[in-house]
């Protein structure tokens, strides 16, 4: 190769970054090749080794003729996901031109010309492609069709962004012979996508693709399925479309969340948002790379530089939005099944667990409690005294949840059944193509259902009224939304959905079953924005935010909603469950990088049903569920009717005893996770946190999902197999630092290794982490009681004798708290053996804050310390100091802690 073409090739390429090594040393030896024709099995194609393919022919039954067609290499490969039919290296359909930088001289816009046939229908013969630098730190890069408004989703609501002029921390380039684009970090140098004549950039008017490559493996996000933590990027395939189907691996479940999360290998990290709403595949592959490979909508990526994984959240925050500030009582426990087939099974149940001194918030109902299973109508006889038991449980402090399906009933005689014909009368259900009559499908309701369309502006107020009208007979609390995705027991109509495009596109992402009205409407039913086929993805969200607007307004109260299905922007408007796990161990392992998944998400109030929903539990699976659902950031038992009862008092004593003392322990340290959710909601941080959250550089903590944490300061070691189970010992790594037992008050010193914890049979291992301080209060048998205690402080000592917590405090109900200043919002430290408070922010709420009791871990002194408030001794008898464990606790405190105050420490 002569000097003047590899300059020429240097210069194609728009970074020196290593990642590119292999693409430059491809491209040279195309180059010498002089590869004229395109034959499938010329040299060039077996110059690109395996891990580097890009699948050419993703349907089903790729052949040699197909692929020749397609003009790609073909090279059989046994090996199952790797491509026998792969994109040659120059491969395109599309030409650059007329690209342009803008006024702020780092954007830029131009268009890709059609020069070529992809072999999907309908190659758009014009393409444009934008950037718009949001921030220094949130770049987006959009190609869409200049002709013609395409789809684009109406969630996340936003505005169109404008464009900023300042410093950026990335630089986006442009490499004007081949399709695609870069994005580098400036700071290092790395690529952190590149999809620059890599894979084959399409976009067809239902085939839409681009891959790109990625600076490392350590990939997270990209739910809902069922994976671990950091994702394989072993050939897999993660399919979006949201389907009512029970929680297994590699199917496309309940939600839809194409965001992905990389820690690069400097230990940087980035999100990015693949902001497309329809059925799509977006594959990992060994390069490593991501092909993203979508049937409709437009090309509207995000990228969010960190570069810690908290600046990526809050960047991300800033654009999906926050998460709803929940009611604290939302914050105890809730117990839930199918199959209390009437209201004396409920309060069995309920009484059963509140006389077992079990600490217990929130009562539910499944469909049970309805009239013939339709929505906003109880049942009269079963459920007779519904209103009643609700005003008993309100009484209580308790509260009350109701479930809601997606559908209403869709055949009632005309007059008796509102939800329906008001339904009609305004037009608001999602239609039949071509006509204004209600598309008919079947859930639970006796003979048919409809969807009410959320994408219609009228539909949050009929819904408003729906819910109100309920709200007036029985006083619910908060909205437990299902059947979401949406989710039908036909596939489309009884008879399925006639012919059409949208229903049989050219190319089916791999969804279960590789049908896409598979239990779900038929795609070319009609919405107000548009096509179904588009919209599928976004119905759950539609509905949590028009049931949010409604609860808002009915009670006055922040709204409680937990919701099956998800979409970008979820968590604004609700919290979510899983879905229908099965009770296993397996489900309960995966149970940890499930709820850790949703955190990158934006939806922090997250739980897994505990000891399962489909399936027998067994005593010691229950035992061990309960014990780690405790520490679910969502803590709901719940389980389908035709398995045994599972709630804590059936199980027997094992299972209570285990129950009581993990809640206790929850409810004690609720004011410390509320105020987790104060910072999620106002900082979009996570609660639920993956170590390397924390622990970012140390590299052992990328692979961890069997722990966790809340927050920085509480580590959760959960017991999760048989084996753990049966030896009462759980393996844990222990990142570099101070730690303590929370139950037994002993120090570990950990430079960053696995280590071995007792898990007695009713307990579960958790550590608190040197240098935090932790709010806490007694725990009571309700929120509505414990939060009526006296304030504790758990301090652990780091290595330099210092620690810093903070406490978020209001009403926890009101919808206004934080508009209005309703709060308080304090810092404590420790620093020269004196605790201290400082207000972060002024505040007015007036309710009492009193500190009872200080726990001090990690104070070596010689003797029994002598305390000082304020500069005042204190009694002896307040003291108690154990030495041996370096373990200090202060009682009969009554220091208001809205005054600043002083307690400190000193040999006596
Ligand atoms: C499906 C949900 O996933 C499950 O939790 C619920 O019990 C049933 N629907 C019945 O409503």
């Amino acid at each position: 190769m002569t000097i003047l073409k590899k300059i020429f090739l240097w210069m194609l390429l728009s970074s020196e970054d290593t990642c590119w090594d292999h693409i430059i040393n491809k491209r040279e030896q195309t180059e010498d090749l002089k590869i004229k024709n395109h034959n499938i099995k010329d040299s060039s194609c077996s110059l690109i080794p395996e891990n580097q393919r890009f699948d050419c022919n993703p349907e089903d039954g790729a052949s040699e003729l197909a692929c020749g067609a397609r003009n790609c290499c073909w090279q059989f490969s046994e090996k199952i996901n790797i491509p026998s039919c792969y994109y040659r290296l120059e491969w395109k359909v599309y030409d650059y031109e007329n690209l342009t930088t803008l006024e702020n001289g780092i954007d830029f816009s131009g268009f890709l010309k059609l020069n070529g046939y992809s072999t999907y229908y309908e190659d758009l013969p014009l393409v444009k492609i934008e950037s718009t630098s949001i921030d220094d730190s949130t770049l987006r890069v959009k190609l869409y069709d200049p002709l013609k408004k395409r789809y684009e989703p109406p969630w996340p609501v936003r505005s169109e962004p404008k464009s900023f002029s300042g410093t950026t921390s990335y630089v986006l380039k442009i490499n004007k012979s081949i399709p695609g684009f870069s994005v580098k970090r400036v700071s290092d140098g790395t690529t952190l996508y590149n999809s620059s004549g890599v894979g084959g950039f399409i976009f067809a008017n239902q085939f839409l693709q681009m891959s790109a490559l990625l600076p490392s493996h350590n990939i997270y996000g990209l739910g809902q399925h069922r994976a671990n933590l950091k994702l394989s990027t072993n050939w897999k395939i993660f399919t979006f479309f949201n389907a009512d189907q029970p929680v297994t691996e590699n199917a496309n479940l309940y939600g839809a969340q194409p965001f992905y999360f990389v820690i690069e290998n400097t230990g940087k990290c980035h999100g990015v948002l693949f902001l497309n709403s329809n059925a799509m595949d977006v594959i990992l592959q060994p390069t490593p790379a991501i092909t993203f490979r979508t049937i409709g909508g437009v090309f509207d990526i995000y990228f969010f530089m960190g570069p810690t994984p908290a600046d990526v959240m809050k960047q991300y925050s800033n654009f999906v939005g926050k998460p709803f500030l929940l009611p604290y009582w939302s914050l105890g426990f809730h117990l839930s099944r199918l199959g209390y087939r009437t209201l004396e099974e409920t309060k069995e149940v309920w009484n059963r667990t509140r006389m077992a001194q079990i600490p217990f918030d929130t009562q539910w109902n499944d469909f049970d409690y309805m009239d013939r299973r339709n929505d906003f109508t109880y049942d009269q006889q079963k459920f007779k005294d519904l209103p009643q038991f609700i005003r008993e449980l309100h009484a209580e402090g308790m509260h009350y949840i109701p479930l809601i399906d997606a559908g209403v009933s869709g055949t009632e005689k005309s007059g008796s059944y509102p939800p329906l014909d008001e339904g009609i009368r305004r037009g608001i259900f999602i239609k039949e193509n071509g006509t204004d009559i209600p598309f008919q499908g079947k859930v639970w309701n006796p003979i048919s259902t409809v969807w009410p369309d959320f994408t219609n502006p009228e539909t949050e107020e009929y819904y408003k009224e729906m819910m109100e009208m309920a709200h007036k007979n029985f006083e619910f609390d908060g909205a437990w939304i299902d059947m979401n995705e949406p989710s039908n027991f036909y596939n489309g109509h009884i008879n399925g959905c006639v012919e059409n495009n949208l229903d049989n596109p050219q190319f089916v992402p791999h969804v279960v079953g590789r049908h896409l009205s598979r239990k779900t409407l038929c795609m070319n039913s009609k919405q107000f924005l548009g096509d179904h086929y588009d919209l599928h993805n976004t119905y759950g969200t539609g509905q949590a935010a028009a049931t949010n607007y409604a609860l808002a307004k009915i009670r006055r109260k922040r709204p409680f909603i937990i919701s099956r299905s998800t979409w970008i922007g979820h968590g604004l408007y609700a919290g979510a469950w899983t879905g229908d796990a099965y009770s296993s161990w397996h489900s309960l392992r995966f149970s940890i990088p499930e709820i850790l998944t949703y955190s990158f998400f934006q939806i922090p109030m997250v739980g897994v049903d505990i000891c399962g929903f489909d399936g027998n539990v067994t005593i010691a699976l229950c035992n061990r569920w309960v014990q780690v659902g405790a520490f679910y950031p969502f803590a709901r038992n719940h389980n389908s009717d035709d398995t045994t009862e599972q709630d804590p008092v059936k199980m027997g004593e094992l299972v209570v005893n285990s129950t009581r003392i993990s809640l206790r322990i929850r409810y004690s340290l609720l004011p410390y996770l509320y105020t987790l959710f104060f910072r999620a909601h106002k900082f979009g941080e996570t609660v639920a946190r993956p170590l390397f959250f924390e622990f970012i550089n140390d590299s052992t903590t990328h692979d961890i999902d069997s722990q966790f944490l809340w927050g920085s300061s509480l580590m959760i070691i959960p017991v999760l197999d048989e084996v753990a189970d049966k030896n009462e010992r759980v393996q844990a790594y222990i990142p570099r630092g101070k730690w303590y037992n929370f139950h037994t008050k002993e120090p570990i010193i950990s430079c960053g290794k696995n280590m071995t914890l007792t898990a007695p049979i009713d307990t579960i291992p958790l550590l608190i982490r040197g240098g935090f301080i932790l709010p806490m209060q007694k725990a009571d048998l309700t929120t509505t009681a414990s939060r009526k205690n006296h304030f504790e402080l758990l301090i652990a000592l780091n290595e330099e004798n210092r620690a810093e917590g903070e406490l978020y405090w209001d009403d926890g109900d009101s919808l206004d708290s934080i508009q209005e200043r309703q709060f308080r919002w304090l810092k404590f430290t420790v620093e020269n053996n004196t605790l201290q408070n400082k207000l972060i922010e002024d505040g007015l709420y007036d309710g009492k804050m009193t500190l009872g009791k200080i726990q001090i871990v990690g104070l070596e002194m010689k003797t029994v310390p002598r305390i000082m408030v304020n500069d005042n001794d204190i009694r002896k008898d307040q003291i108690i100091f154990n030495k041996e464990l370096s373990y200090l606790r202060v009682e009969s405190l009554y220091l208001n802690l809205k005054q600043n105050f002083t307690l400190s420490w000193m040999d006596s």
